[in-house]
């Protein structure tokens, strides 16, 4: 487990997956900007089985082991990609930027990366905010790349580089727990 100050990241074991396919599956908790889409247990399971070393789903829970959201890596071509979601009762406490900065900790500690990105709606300021306060750089735009409720929509483009990871660091531990 990732220890943080108000937040922990825990990893999601197998036996999590039908609370994961509960929020995947709700609309309020991926919010009006994430793609619409529909899994089936089968479709979640199949998915998980198929993660490599290099990408792994988180909850973000409080500190008395409530989860509230999830967060996730998993590596590209071009880089180290970051998302995650808040459950709307949890939101504007400042846990999301929490757990990106744990993230942002551990991935640069565990990894030999230099380079850790996010996508996200141009719309969705919340999760902009969220990438500036955790020390993201705004790189740019990607035209019509996402199909999202019956419409092509601009992506933005977010990164920080290791070099501008700076301290302090919010990772305080990690256990076995
Ligand atoms: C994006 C999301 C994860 C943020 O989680 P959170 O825990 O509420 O984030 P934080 O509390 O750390 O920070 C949110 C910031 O956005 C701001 N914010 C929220 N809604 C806003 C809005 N409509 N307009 C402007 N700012 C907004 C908050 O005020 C806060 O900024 P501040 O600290 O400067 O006041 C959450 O809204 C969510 O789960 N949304 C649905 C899924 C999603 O869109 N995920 C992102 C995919 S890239």
């Amino acid at each position: 487990m990732l220890e943080g100050k108000t937040v922990n990241l825990r990893v999601v074991e197998r036996e999590d997956l039908p609370l994961c396919a509960e929020w995947v599956n709700n609309p309020e908790i991926n919010g009006e900007y994430e793609p619409l889409l529909m899994f089936s247990r089968a479709d979640i399971e199949k998915w998980y089985d198929s993660l490599g070393p290099k990408e792994r789903w988180f909850f973000i829970e409080k500190k008395d082991g409530t989860k509230i959201g999830l967060i996730r890596h998993a590596a590209h071509g071009w880089g180290t990609m970051i998302g995650g979601v808040i459950i709307p009762s949890e939101r504007g406490r400042g846990y999301c930027t929490e757990a990106v900065k744990i993230m942002v900790d551990y991935l640069f500690l565990s990894k030999d990366i230099v380079r850790i990105q996010a996508r996200t709606n141009q719309q969705n300021v919340a999760s902009q905010r969220v990438l500036e306060k955790a020390g993201f750089e705004r790189e740019g735009t990607m035209r019509k790349s996402n199909f999202s409720r019956g419409k092509w929509i601009d992506m933005l483009i977010y990164s920080i580089l290791k070099e501008e990871w700076k301290e302090p660091r919010i990772l305080t531990q990690t256990t076995s727990k």
